[in-house]
């Protein structure tokens, strides 16, 4: 078992904003497969697939209406197939992405139990009588808006998210039966792991009460779900080296790390790193906590910065208010981008160089903001209408090469429009230029591997000022993070490795600026 999660740096692929191979002006396999020397450039261990599955595109292919196969927007099976095969022979991993909490309105499961009350298929899902006629409960969504939509029969089903994601009745042994199929499905191809959509809902308190302070919440972290994912542990290791990593949002950290049991998940997105506001004792706090909670169950720890449903942390950090909330994108605050993108880099050196496996959102490696510029009629993610707030500016199409959109993305028009300021942004633009964001990703990945220091299981923090994170791994290798008010000297007798951005005149590393270092 090589057990390559553990410390692995995963890129997460997009693939409606990856590339596109075919002119339609969304991303696709055929892309993404013709890129692939951007990736074994950048030195990422493995690849994780959002959803690629047929699907209306009610939420962006998160509403999967068959998961044994590709949508034709992205190519075919064989295509998958084969993307498998040139990752695997580029020595890169690929994890794919299963929803198990809703499908597609449009999955045969769902036609079918629409179709009769009696079918047989009724009982995957919620389907519930109203109350006096309304809704059978109040609860708000994870999008906002309501959680139940009337069928021409009367009775109302459950969706957490939108109408065209009912969700699915994990009490019953078929749907659990299914899933477990699926995931042998994709393992028999030969993926490398699994990533798990919305892990923590799944089940549902069957007597539907409504959500109050204090008690039990009916649909979130619910002690069953744990079951399942003992189940699905036992699918993954009847295969060598598979991992099951999970997108967990919980506050708690104890709940967090109960879906990390040695017998349930492999892995856990850190979302409460990259919540963390832009601040030394916050930032100290939080990886000391991480650290801790992950050793409660020798899970390793993740470092993620940024993903599809996020605001781009160049854009957060270069905000007054750094923290991340689902509700302060597109609201008008004045961003600026030069201190955003200093951060980010220094972030890049902190998330690579902490203990654990590291996430890169495509893009960021590039230092792309967020588009906060979409025009209202071309908005396509399904929250917006409901909660006034968009994701799509992170999941504009990436620019390759050229001066102007669509930069060789495509041969068309691309599905959301990408900024003219991107022009020196691009993959083309950066390479070579030893101050682009491109290449400190490609320094620090490459530096990462060979490091024997980074290869070390923990960190140490080393005395001094609170507000410059200093911390060594392994007895010679050292990073410096300054978040202190003033320039500040390295640490005496130390050698750069790497910089995330250069010392000023007198040979001290400015506010905002990491340091990797030989000690
Ligand atoms: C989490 C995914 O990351 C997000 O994009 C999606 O909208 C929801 N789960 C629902 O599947």
């Amino acid at each position: 078992m090589s057990s390559w999660w553990k410390s692995a740096v995963i890129y997460q692929v997009y693939p409606r904003s990856f590339a596109d191979s075919n002119g339609d002006g969304v991303g696709d396999i055929g892309g993404i497969r013709a890129r692939l020397g951007h990736l074994r450039d950048l030195g990422v261990d493995a690849i994780w697939m959002s959803p690629w599955y047929p699907s209306p595109m009610a939420d962006a292919g998160y509403d999967v209406a068959d998961f044994r196969d590709i949508d034709p927007v992205f190519g075919s099976l064989a295509e998958a197939e084969a993307l498998v095969a040139e990752a695997h022979a580029a020595g890169i991993k690929l994890i794919v992405d299963i929803v198990p909490n809703h499908i597609s309105s449009a999955h045969p499961w769902f036609q079918a139990a629409l179709a009769s009350p009696d079918a047989p298929e009724r009982d995957y899902f919620w389907f519930r009588p109203g109350k006096d006629g309304k809704m059978p409960t109040k609860w708000t969504g994870e999008f906002g808006g309501t959680t139940w939509t009337q069928a021409p029969d009367g009775d109302w089903y459950l969706h957490l998210f939108t109408p065209e994601q009912p969700d699915l009745n994990w009490e019953h042994p078929d749907v659990r039966k299914e899933f477990e199929s699926i995931l042998r499905f994709w393992f028999d191809r030969g993926v490398d792991g699994i990533r798990i959509d919305s892990a923590a809902l799944l089940f549902k308190d069957t007597t539907f009460p409504e959500v109050t302070d204090g008690a039990p919440h009916p649909f979130h972290d619910l002690d069953a779900v744990h079951d399942v994912y003992r189940s699905w542990r036992r699918v993954a290791d009847e295969y060598p080296d598979r991992a099951l990593i999970g997108e967990v949002w919980m506050p708690e950290v104890d709940r967090f790390t109960n879906y990390l049991r040695p017998d349930e998940l492999h892995a856990a997105f850190n979302f409460d790193f990259l919540g963390c506001a832009w601040d030394p004792a916050l930032m100290r706090a939080c990886v000391d906590r991480t650290l801790e909670a992950h050793a409660t169950v020798g899970a390793p720890p993740t470092w993620v910065l940024s993903n599809h449903d996020v605001t781009r942390h160049v854009t957060r950090y270069g905000r007054a208010d750094t923290t991340f909330s689902f509700d302060n994108n597109l609201d008008g605050t004045p961003v600026d981008l030069t201190l955003g993108t200093r951060r980010a880099r220094a972030a890049a050196l902190l998330s690579l160089s902490l203990p654990g496996s590291a996430y890169v959102y495509q893009g960021e490696e590039l230092g792309l903001w967020e588009n906060e510029n979409i025009p209202e009629d071309q908005i396509q993610d399904p929250m917006y209408a409901r909660r006034g707030h968009t994701r799509d500016g992170c999941r504009v199409p990436l620019p390759w090469s050229g001066d102007e959109p669509p930069y060789t993305f495509t041969e068309g028009d691309p599905w959301l429009p990408q900024p003219a300021e991107w022009k020196d942004r691009t993959v083309q633009a950066q390479t070579g230029d030893p101050s682009s964001m491109l290449e400190l990703y490609r320094a620090a990945i490459t530096l990462r591997r060979a490091e024997p220091g980074l290869h070390a299981p923990a960190m140490t923090w080393l005395d001094g000022d609170p507000d410059v994170l200093a911390y060594t791994r392994g007895p010679d290798f050292a990073c410096v993070l300054n978040l202190s008010g003033g320039p500040i000297p390295l640490p005496a007798g130390t050698t750069p490795l790497l910089l995330s951005g250069p010392l000023d005149d007198g040979g001290l590393l400015p506010v905002d600026t990491a340091a990797w270092l030989r000690l």
